[in-house]
């Protein structure tokens, strides 16, 4: 033990108490012993500090701060070395700030589209997502501060998310679910980590024993683990799990759980002095005692955060080459978006941000010849034919129109999932209207993920900005007048439409479960393996450039091959390598994506790529053995600018076992991946358990683990509270107020043992309590 001596010093109330917060976002500090308080705050694409009253859910301003573009924009850029960049200018505001842990970066994986935080997640894909979640802590870290990647692990859904069992397999926990996290620690050594607030197969993340031993043992993580934000259950469960920190205060109650344990001889207070031993380690490490100030320049950053947004932007459809625009071109701009950016999702990742650019301004001092600008329909979601016509009448007149639509804000939060993939009825009905009268129209999209695009067919071009941060508005506008060439790709699958997603049937698990049933035919690993066309596939964009790929050689796991920018303008590709064993005898993935490079080319230029294989990358995970275990044989290797368009291809012989687990005669609908038929006795065979109980038991008596949600099924009591959130949160939809109503419908998913802690000890635990018993009465 490092602090053994400081650690002799203390008493065990003293040692107890450094494993929860003092208040919202610090640590407590013992001052007779020199030890200070660190500051924790979010995260993860720009600071979140808060000057005044708390929250984590992004209620209460936080400082004004540099909102870069969040994961899944980044993601889109698939640059190590921007998300590096983009890292180290948080962890720079945060230094400037005093905040020692930056809670960030979200990467989980994006299991379903509907989920309401996919926004702040990078990839359907592990791999991608671990490359570059691993350059975001990399970057943070480079200031002498911590990241704190989160949240672990496979927090799927927003719903329920407090209480929600999440059922894996362990092959699917291990090659989709855990991978990023295994990478962010190998590769970046993280100095914490975010446990999330859901069970996984059976037990609270934050005492997943099996989690944490993975996360120690295996990967050897030295960091400490903080609990999400009230995210503890049972505290002495969680510190023997190795989960040192919790957060917020709960002002000494659960402090004081750990003494009682320790006197009770249930808890060996060896435990407890590891894990103040590792705190110390990091509050030694992170804190700002006798460190210089940090200055910022946040203008710099602005500039950053707009190049950042401009790798990131996709080009979905360019029909006849209408972008990008040409100066003079009479441009009518129509939608709420250009105007009013939708730049960022909601929850606790809000930030305030430094300064805003909107698209309008930026087309209005443009070269194009703007000939108005009409609001088009309510942001809402209310409809308005009046909008309607005078963004008609607009559109008649110009040679092109560009119409700036997406998804709102209440569309993407925390704490709730999305219901569907569609934009708001009045904006598709605004579509309509618009290309009626216009064969040139270009639609600008906004909002964290994948949507369906209905009228992909009758727009000439379609560039998605994802949730592009403060300086998109500008970036944007850069693409269309072509001052920077289009360079992002999608890190994830377009649907045709929701009921073609994978887990589209039981996503997400309403009550006590959530059962991963496609295992790991998730994104495209589903979408390739059993054939279902899609909108846009994975790894997919486009550029005003074309690149012409040459001269594959494979040379044991060394792969290169030429790049050339065969067009007339400069511009950057991302070429893709995927493996694919055809003859394997598991069932597995068609194609996963192994590795890629972005590479810049000036026009006629040439550049060779290499991309270096590991043995890992040709393994699967095998429960059996505890291990990663490659199946002999021969593996295509095929580069590609998308995951459907492939230019080269090779072939690599792999020596190997031959497996004996996940055979394909065993599992018959996972070897087509004919997921949405798995029938719950093949989902069981490949768990290796019957399936716990989806549903709550009605009969059951609540306890504080227990959710707001589940009352309803007990006595009047429980129905009122039930009822009257429900009313609450209906009532602000329909007076147009959908994000205080996500916020209600929070409550709803909310374990009675938070309501004290959140209600800041306004409603005591005795309160709850006594609530309980009514609600049990
Ligand atoms: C979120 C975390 C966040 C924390 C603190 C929680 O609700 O899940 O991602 O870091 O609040 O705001």
């Amino acid at each position: 033990m490092k602090y053994k001596n400081l650690i002799k010093q203390m008493t065990l109330e003293e040692k107890a108490s450094l494993m929860s917060g003092e208040n919202f976002w610090n640590t407590k500090a013992i001052e007779r012993l020199g030890i200070p308080s660190i500051m924790l705050t979010d995260g993860p694409h720009g600071l979140r500090k808060q000057g005044g009253k708390a929250d984590h859910l992004g209620l209460n301003k936080s400082l004004p701060a540099t909102c870069y573009p969040t994961a899944a924009t980044l993601a889109n850029s698939w640059d190590k070395s921007l998300v590096y960049k983009v890292g180290q200018d948080i962890g720079k505001e945060a230094s400037s700030e005093k905040v020692s842990v930056l809670l960030g970066p979200g990467l989980n994986i994006k299991r379903n589209p509907l989920c309401g935080r996919n926004f702040e997640y990078f990839s359907e894909d592990p791999y991608l997502t671990g490359e570059l979640a691993s350059e975001m802590v990399k970057g943070i870290q480079s200031n002498g501060i911590s990241a704190c990647p989160k949240h672990y692990a496979v927090n799927s859904q927003e719903h329920m998310r407090m209480t929600i069992d999440e059922i894996v397999d362990e092959r699917s926990l291990r090659e989709i679910y855990l991978t990023g996290f295994e990478k962010v620690v190998k590769e970046s050594n993280p100095y914490t980590m975010m446990s999330s607030y859901n069970k996984v197969n059976g037990d609270y993340a934050n005492e997943n024993q099996n989690l944490t031993d993975i996360l120690y043992d295996e990967w050897g993580f030295d960091g400490v683990i903080v609990t999400d934000w009230g995210g503890n259950n049972d505290r002495v469960a969680g510190l023997k799990a190795h989960n040192q920190l919790e957060m917020p205060s709960t002002n000494g109650i659960t402090d004081k759980e750990i003494v009682d344990a320790i006197q009770a001889g249930t808890l060996d207070e060896f435990i407890l002095d590891e894990a103040v031993d590792q705190l110390l380690t990091l509050i030694f490490k992170v804190g700002f005692e006798n460190k210089e100030p940090v200055h910022v320049d946040y203008e710099e950053h602005h500039s950053k955060a707009v190049e950042a947004a401009r790798q990131s932007i996709v080009l979905l459809k360019n029909e006849n080459r209408i972008l990008p625009l040409k100066a003079g071109t009479n441009v009518a701009v129509i939608g709420d978006f250009a105007k009013n950016p939708r730049y960022q999702g909601a929850g606790s990742s809000l930030i305030n941000p430094y300064k805003l650019s909107n698209s309008l301004d930026h087309l209005q001092k443009s070269s194009l010849n703007i000939t108005g600008y009409a609001q088009g329909f309510k942001r809402m979601g209310a409809s308005s034919s009046k909008l309607v016509q005078e963004a008609v009448s607009l559109a008649k007149s110009a040679e092109a129109v560009l119409l700036f639509i997406g998804l709102d804000e209440s569309k993407e939060a925390e704490g709730v999932d999305r219901e569907d993939l569609k934009l708001a009825q009045n904006q598709l009905e605004l579509v309509e209207a618009i290309t009626k009268v216009n064969k040139n129209v270009i639609v600008v999209l906004a909002g964290g993920g994948a949507l369906e695009l209905p009228f992909a067919d009758q727009v000439q071009g379609i560039i998605h900005t994802y949730l592009a941060g403060q300086g998109g508005g500008e970036a944007v506008v850069d693409l269309l007048l072509g001052k920077f060439n289009p360079s992002g790709k999608l890190s994830e699958t377009f649907p045709i439409q929701y009921t073609d997603v994978p887990s589209s049937d039981y996503y997400p698990g309403k009550q006590a479960s959530s059962e991963h049933k496609e295992g790991l035919f998730i994104g495209y690993r589903y979408f390739e393996t059993a054939n279902v066309p899609v909108r846009y596939p994975f790894g997919y964009g486009l550029s005003y450039t074309t690149f012409e790929y040459s001269d594959i050689v494979i040379d044991g796991l060394h792969v290169s091959f030429n790049l050339t920018n065969s067009g007339d303008v400069a511009g950057a590709e991302i070429a893709q390598l995927y493996i694919e064993k055809a003859d394997s005898v598991i069932f597995r993935s068609k194609k996963e994506l192994k590795a890629f490079d972005k590479v810049y080319l000036e026009p006629g230029e040439t550049k060779q790529v290499s991309l270096t294989l590991t043995d890992r990358d040709f393994s699967y995970y095998n429960p059996e053995i505890k291990d990663w275990e490659i199946e002999s044989g021969n593996y295509m290797i095929q580069i590609g600018s998308s995951i459907q368009e492939i230019h080269l291809e090779g072939t690599v012989e792999m020596a190997g076992a031959s497996p004996s687990v996940f055979l394909k005669n065993s599992y018959p609908y996972y070897a087509s991946a004919n997921v949405k038929q798995i029938t719950d006795s093949e989902f069981e065979s490949l768990l290796g358990r019957e399936l716990p109980p989806k549903s709550w038991d009605p009969h059951k008596e609540l306890g504080m683990n227990d959710t707001i949600n589940q009352a309803q099924y007990k006595n009047w009591v429980g129905k009122l509270l039930y009822n009257s959130i429900m009313f609450v949160h209906h009532f602000l939809k329909k007076i147009g107020k959908p994000l205080t109503a996500n916020n209600v419908y929070f409550v709803i998913n909310m374990p009675f043992r938070q309501i004290d802690r959140f209600s800041g000890g306004k409603v005591s635990k005795n309160n709850v309590e006594r609530l309980l018993r009514w609600i049990n009465r």
